[in-house]
């Protein structure tokens, strides 16, 4: 049997978003197998894309064990993540791979901080949150670095390409934790949110506060004591009382998916008062997040990893955002 651990896993890969991470990987003509649970839609995509799979259940150990055999890294896609990151990130623990998942929500992020400890001893390297915040995250870590006491960090986003099912499913684990913010370190309720205007180049854009997961992975990345987020859209969970499965469509078309752009907007206020600013412009979300996290995974299946609990900008830094195509960051301090 071979030894070697250089392999990459995609779990959930027969989702919306793990077909297009899946293809993406194809794309960079990265060594990967494919694993979910559902047995004809996993042989299928395997059958499509000439890679090996696995069929299990997330809860099935010894199925993990074989699945992770000859990994280096994994992809988890398969969200809601409250119901599958603690389970992959055990199973990479126990086998030492390095876990990425795309998850938007701030629990799995908590979970991942949590198991710091194990993961340094594992010798992993174990980021949630390495899809649309690897950029997200590096334009925070490039405004940080332009001050010397940053302070007050504000970040609007502007979303492009409508939801996927599992978007809309897991929107609901971010909506029902109300508006937080980060403020002189802690997470707090926003005692009094407000819309604000954004400047995404020629566009403005009011966007509503929402808590996207900076004030947990730009905390990591950068230690700003004060951050506060914004979303361009309501979140879908708040629209649509009537959350299952079977009544939401897949997700945007390909074509649909290029018809627009995503937009992350940032203004960080330092101690004396200096304000910078800076924004990315990137392909819409469903294109964005699969570009990001596979950049990740390639790194990482390259040898550039840092152990422990990350976040994108804590391992990688600004320059991450080089690795993805078709996205700038773009200073706005005229
Ligand atoms: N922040 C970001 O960067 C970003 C961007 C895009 C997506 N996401 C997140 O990624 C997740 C997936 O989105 P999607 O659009 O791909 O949704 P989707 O089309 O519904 O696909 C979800 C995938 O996960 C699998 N899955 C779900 N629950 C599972 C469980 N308990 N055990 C095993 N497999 C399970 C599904 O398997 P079955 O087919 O068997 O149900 C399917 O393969 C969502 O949580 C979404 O919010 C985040």
């Amino acid at each position: 049997m071979d030894n070697k651990k250089n392999k990459l896993l995609i779990y959930g890969a027969t989702g919306y978003t793990g077909r297009i991470i899946a293809s993406r990987a194809k794309e960079l003509n990265i060594d990967f197998e494919i694993a979910g649970r559902d047995p004809d839609k996993t042989r299928k995509l395997a059958e499509e894309l000439a890679v090996n799979y696995h069929i299990f259940n997330v809860d099935t150990e010894y199925a993990w064990k074989i699945a992770l055999h000859g990994k280096q890294a994994l992809i988890n896609a398969a969200g809601p993540f409250k119901f599958t990151a603690q389970q992959v990130m055990k199973a990479c623990l126990k086998a030492g791979v390095h876990y990425l998942d795309i998850s938007a929500e701030l629990d799995t992020y908590r979970l991942a901080q949590s198991l710091n400890r194990e993961a340094r001893e594992a010798g992993i390297q174990l980021i949630s949150g390495a899809g649309l915040f690897v950029s997200y995250d590096a334009l925070v870590v490039h405004l940080s670095k332009l001050v010397t006491e940053p302070e007050y960090l504000k970040v609007g986003f502007r979303h492009y390409g409508g939801f996927s099912r599992g978007s809309v499913l897991s929107s609901k684990n971010i909506a029902d934790l109300g508006i937080l913010v980060r403020r002189n370190h802690e997470i707090i309720g926003h005692p009094d949110p407000q819309p604000k205007l954004f400047s995404f180049g020629k566009d403005e854009v009011e966007c509503m506060p929402t808590p996207l997961g900076g004030i947990i992975l730009s905390y990591k990345s950068t230690g700003i004591p004060n951050i506060e987020e914004f979303f361009s859209l309501n979140l879908p969970a708040n629209e649509l009382p009537d959350l299952t499965a079977e009544n939401l469509p897949d997700g945007p078309t390909a074509e649909e998916r290029a018809a627009g752009r995503n937009g992350i907007s940032a203004e960080l206020t330092a101690k004396d008062g200096k304000v910078v600013k800076a924004y990315v412009d990137a392909p819409s979300g469903y294109d964005l997040t699969p570009l990001s996290v596979v950049a990740v995974a390639h790194r990482i299946l390259n040898g550039d990893f840092k152990v422990g609990y990350q976040s994108p900008g804590s391992a990688y830094g600004e320059d991450i955002i080089n690795d993805i195509p078709d996205t700038y960051l773009i200073d706005n301090n005229a």
